[in-house]
């Protein structure tokens, strides 16, 4: 870890508050940690007496179960509520439920919630650090900074690469996190798919917004393809998931034409011969399982880093 930086976020609900240099911290963080899940015992006392408490709204397998790991890991007190088993059910609000768990006094408050910028108004109610697990199709945060973590392991780098983001924009919290963060570390992000999943302002945010796959795929050194999210669509925003396959599918002809080295990327869960080919998604230029993997030491640097300010 450097040192002499002061890391100063006490939340962290978007990678648009963050600056390159939190970022480069909060990665290299991550790397320390890394290590930490390889060792025989995989615990730290680090944030021991700490408690946190994860609030999902929304299913999750790989955001949930990697923060309640990231938690363990550093020996803090960790409590999950699904809104499905929970109060919500009866009727209560997002903003009583915080305030009930706030008055259990937590140290961190993990949230998902289908309501963009649900982790911001969070903040305005509650003392406790509230981390962003994904808000509506607003920001994914810690998503962004491991499939950065991810990239930057692979490629040594992420200033001057181009990466290429394949899919459902429109809906992709995923996609909002990853343009903001790898063009603020100096990558050339391009963006692909079908016009009517492509949502206005993308070149605001830093992206090239390509007129064919071929374009947007072309010599390039990441490839991140992102997830059709059929349950935000209410009519198909597409004919077919056929044709999507056929048109925006990434497969093994279609990763030729970017870097011989280039990465297959994806956040999982995959529709598998829809947006990713299965030889593709299981293919030796796929690190899927890396971002996963990487999951883990990014959330523990995130809740590290939050209690150093809460
Ligand atoms: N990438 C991601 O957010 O996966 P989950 O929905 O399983 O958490």
């Amino acid at each position: 870890m450097s040192s002499g930086y002061h890391f100063s976020q006490k939340h962290i609900l978007g990678i648009r508050d963050l600056s390159p240099e939190d970022i480069d911290f909060i990665l290299q963080t991550a790397d320390s940690f890394k290590e930490i899940s390889s060792r025989a015992i995989k615990k730290v006392p680090t944030l021991r007496g700490n408690t946190i408490v994860n609030v999902f709204y929304e299913p999750s397998t790989r955001t949930r179960l990697s923060f309640e790991i990231a938690a363990k890991r550093m020996s803090a007190d960790t409590f999950n509520i699904a809104a499905s088993a929970s109060s919500v059910t009866k009727g209560e609000t997002l903003i009583d439920t915080a305030r009930n768990i706030a008055a259990m006094k937590p140290d961190i408050i993990i949230i998902r919630h289908s309501h963009s910028g649900a982790a911001q108004m969070l903040t305005r109610y509650i003392d406790a650090s509230v981390i962003n697990a994904g808000d509506g199709t607003h920001e994914h945060p810690s998503q962004g900074l491991l499939d950065m973590m991810t990239v930057r392991e692979h490629k040594g780098r992420l200033d001057g690469l181009k990466v290429a983001i394949i899919g459902d924009i429109l809906h992709s919290r995923v996609a909002h996190s990853d343009i903001l963060g790898f063009t603020r570390m100096g990558s050339s992000v391009h963006v692909y798919g079908p016009a009517t999943l492509l949502p206005q302002g993308l070149e605001e945010l830093g992206a090239v917004v390509c007129s064919s796959l071929e374009e947007a795929v072309r010599d390039a050194d990441v490839i991140i393809t992102l997830r059709i999210q059929l349950e935000r669509q209410n009519d198909p925003l597409f004919p077919s998931l056929r044709e999507y396959a056929q048109k925006y599918g990434v497969n093994r002809e279609v990763v030729k034409l970017a870097q011989p080295d280039a990465i297959v990327m994806h956040p999982g869960p995959i529709n598998r011969g829809v947006e990713l080919m299965p030889d593709v998604a299981d293919g030796p230029q796929s690190v899927i399982l890396d971002q996963v993997t990487n999951g883990v030491a990014v959330r523990m640097a995130l809740l590290y880093l939050v209690m150093g300010n809460s």
